[in-house]
């Protein structure tokens, strides 16, 4: 997995230049448009290459107007090389017809909408339109957010290059090839920061079952979840070795995994929790 790309004065190189004078048009500026937003000018995109569609844009986002960022301008006036349509997908068919208005024979469209396939997306576009499906998570706020992409036949290498690069504006980026897929990957990474949540609400329960004082428990907890989630991402070795380094033979850690890793334990649990999440994202679909 490669890391978000840093642009400097001194590392942009030509390729990368070129990509980022690129019309952009994000189409919902809410929590993940917002924060791809913020990513692409942190990455060193002009605001003027920007255009902003939503209806009711937060005071943050007008404010960007000063900036050079175009928000709900005349939509003759777009000529898009790349649509990122980040509202939610309940209002999807309501706004179809607008971005097929905008869609060029060399625009791609890179949707980040939970369960809008490829099939919904390029149905309602001009033919052979070049499309990106793609499903971030919500770390995307922080810039350490983890997106699965799948592109459809008519993306070409550059426009492949391009939702790559708006999309690791927030975090890494895995491509897949099978679309399939993607309900799985909604249900371990799309979902999977709320599962990191109820584990740090459950250790911090645990722990005051076990006597600490409530808040001294919640501190210690989400405290514990940070740390161990940030040491993941230094380190280069398997989650199992980390857990290893920590669990000396007949310890109080053993104890606790003994439980945990037992037959009834997480696995068989975390396996249906997914299970459910990967048969409520088709459903959905
Ligand atoms: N949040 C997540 O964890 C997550 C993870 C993966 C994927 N996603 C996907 O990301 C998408 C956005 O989610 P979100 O959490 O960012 O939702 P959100 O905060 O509600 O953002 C959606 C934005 O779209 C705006 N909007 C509504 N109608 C519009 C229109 N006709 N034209 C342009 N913009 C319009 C909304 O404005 P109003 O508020 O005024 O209606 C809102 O600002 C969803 O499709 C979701 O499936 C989210």
């Amino acid at each position: 997995m490669s890391t978000p790309p840093e642009l400097t004065s001194e590392n942009a190189t030509t390729r990368e230049s070129a990509q980022y004078a690129k019309n952009l048009v994000l189409i919902g500026a809410g929590k993940m448009g917002g924060a791809l937003l913020e990513g692409w000018i942190g990455l060193g995109v002009d605001p003027a290459f920007i255009t902003v569609i939503e209806p009711q844009p937060t005071a943050a986002i007008a404010a960007l107007s000063a900036r050079g960022v175009r928000i709900n301008p005349d939509p003759a006036s777009i000529r898009p090389d790349a649509i990122v349509i980040a509202v939610k997908p309940q209002i999807a068919p309501g706004i179809m017809p607008n971005v097929a208005a905008l869609t060029r024979p060399s625009t791609v469209v890179v949707s980040i909408m939970a369960g809008r396939t490829i099939a919904f997306l390029a149905g309602a576009l001009p033919d052979n339109a070049a499309v990106v499906r793609a499903m971030p998570n919500t770390p995307a706020a922080i810039g350490r957010g983890i997106t699965v992409a799948v592109p459809n036949s008519g993306v070409s290498s550059a426009q492949r290059e391009l939702a790559d690069m708006l999309l690791r504006a927030t975090g890494a980026v895995e491509w897949i090839d099978d679309e399939t897929l993607m309900d799985a990957v909604t249900a371990v990474s799309g979902s999977g920061p709320a599962y990191v949540s109820l584990l740090t609400e459950s250790l911090a329960r645990a722990g005051e079952q076990a006597g600490l004082p409530a808040e001294l428990a919640g501190q210690l907890a989400r405290a514990t979840v940070a740390g161990s989630g940030e040491l993941l991402r230094r380190s280069s070795v398997d989650a199992a070795v980390l857990r290893q380094n920590v669990t000396s033979p007949g310890g109080t850690t053993a104890a606790a995994l003994e439980v945990l890793m037992a037959v009834d334990g997480l696995d068989p649990l975390m396996e249906r929790a997914v299970a459910a999440a990967t048969r409520r994202g088709r459903e959905l679909a």
